[in-house]
């Protein structure tokens, strides 16, 4: 595994003979440690954009999961990113699911994991990211906050906790995702239809405009599933426009297993991402962007690990970007190409 693409091939040798979470940590620590270096920090030059009423500099963002505890915040922004998404966290701090619970697949450039929300909670992370901002050395990076539930909270209070991650967090991000498309947090994914779904996403806006006063909103975001038929994206983009949200984030990992059938690890528990996930993904973001008005923006997830999947799902209807997988296998160097090939139109 290599966060640091191929000028550190040492470096990437060692990651690729640990188990998946060991180089995770130990390239989370690396990266943490960027933030002694010193002098702004800013994302690489690509095509400027508004988005989301912020000024962005490039499209392509970093996907949630991997700086769950925005220990890395400014390092990853060193990398070049146009935003970073840290989360999720959840109101409480929590262990996540047993170990082994990360998987690697690279013969098919993807991943399983099951890791479960496993995070320091949400008090940790607004001292982290109040000392990001007090540093003032991101220059230009958009700093999205994903927020999840804790394991232990019942759905039918599930909204206390997304209400308690934005009263905590919100003076610090650029914008706010409502994750509700883990399929590690045991029936998180019903919260995406039906009442469940009105119910919480009416109450979220009504909290972000309770939060502003006469200032801006912090902009929302729904991040969903790819697991998801005709029927349930209509559904969904209903209430995506009824609560007035301002973006989707299409998709998170996937619970089928047909591209990777006959692997070692394609029966493990847990979200499918990476290569095999790229063409429902683009589906997904091209079924919503029928259903949405121009105005609601759609970040574009799964699979991106070349510049032809990021031109196919920009004409899919995607605004940006992320990547998670594809920054795993191959490093900074990806984050670059795709910038690079992502300014024109
Ligand atoms: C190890 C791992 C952990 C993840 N954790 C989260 C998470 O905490 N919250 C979230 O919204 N998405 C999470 N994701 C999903 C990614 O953000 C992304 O939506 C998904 O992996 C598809 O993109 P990719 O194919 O580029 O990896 C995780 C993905 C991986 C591989």
């Amino acid at each position: 595994m290599s966060f640091f693409g191929a000028c550190m091939n040492p470096i990437q040798s060692l990651l690729v003979a640990l188990p998946p979470e060991t180089a995770h940590n130990l390239a989370m620590s690396a990266l943490s440690s960027a933030r002694h270096l010193p002098g702004k920090v800013t994302p690489l030059a690509g095509k400027q954009s508004t988005f989301l009423g912020k000024s962005l500099r490039n499209r392509i963002g970093l996907a949630a999961g991997l700086d769950k505890n925005a220990e890395a915040v400014l390092g990853l922004a060193r990398c070049g990113f146009g935003f970073v998404e840290v989360g999720t966290v959840t109101p409480l701090a929590q262990p996540g699911n047993p170990k082994p619970r990360m998987f690697r697949l690279p013969e098919h450039g993807a991943l399983i994991n099951r890791m479960g929300f496993n995070n320091h909670g949400m008090h940790t992370m607004a001292r982290r990211l109040s000392a990001v901002r007090e540093s003032g050395r991101l220059n230009g990076t958009l700093l999205g906050v994903n927020l999840g539930k804790n394991k232990d909270t019942p759905n039918d209070q599930a909204v206390s906790d997304y209400v308690k991650g934005m009263d905590c967090l919100h003076t610090y991000a650029d914008y706010f995702t409502i994750n509700l498309s883990s399929p590690n947090t045991p029936g998180l994914r019903a919260l995406q239809h039906g009442q469940a779904l009105h119910t919480l996403l009416s109450k979220v806006k009504e909290q972000q405009l309770a939060l502003a006063g006469s200032s801006t909103p912090v902009p929302l975001m729904l991040k969903v599933a790819p697991d998801l038929d005709q029927a349930e994206v209509g559904q969904i983009a209903e209430q995506v426009i009824a609560c007035e949200f301002d973006g989707l984030i299409a998709t998170n990992t996937t619970v089928a297993r047909d591209a990777v059938a006959g692997h070692q690890h394609a029966a493990e528990q847990g979200g499918l991402s990476g290569a095999p996930l790229a063409q429902r993904s683009v589906e997904v973001v091209r079924q919503f962007r029928r259903e949405l008005p121009e105005q609601v923006a759609i970040v574009g997830v799964g699979g991106i690990s070349s510049a032809e999947d990021a031109r196919t799902m920009l004409d899919a209807g995607a605004q940006a970007l992320q990547i998670y997988t594809s920054f795993i296998y191959q490093g900074t160097n990806l984050v670059r190409n795709l910038v690079e090939s992502t300014i024109e139109p």
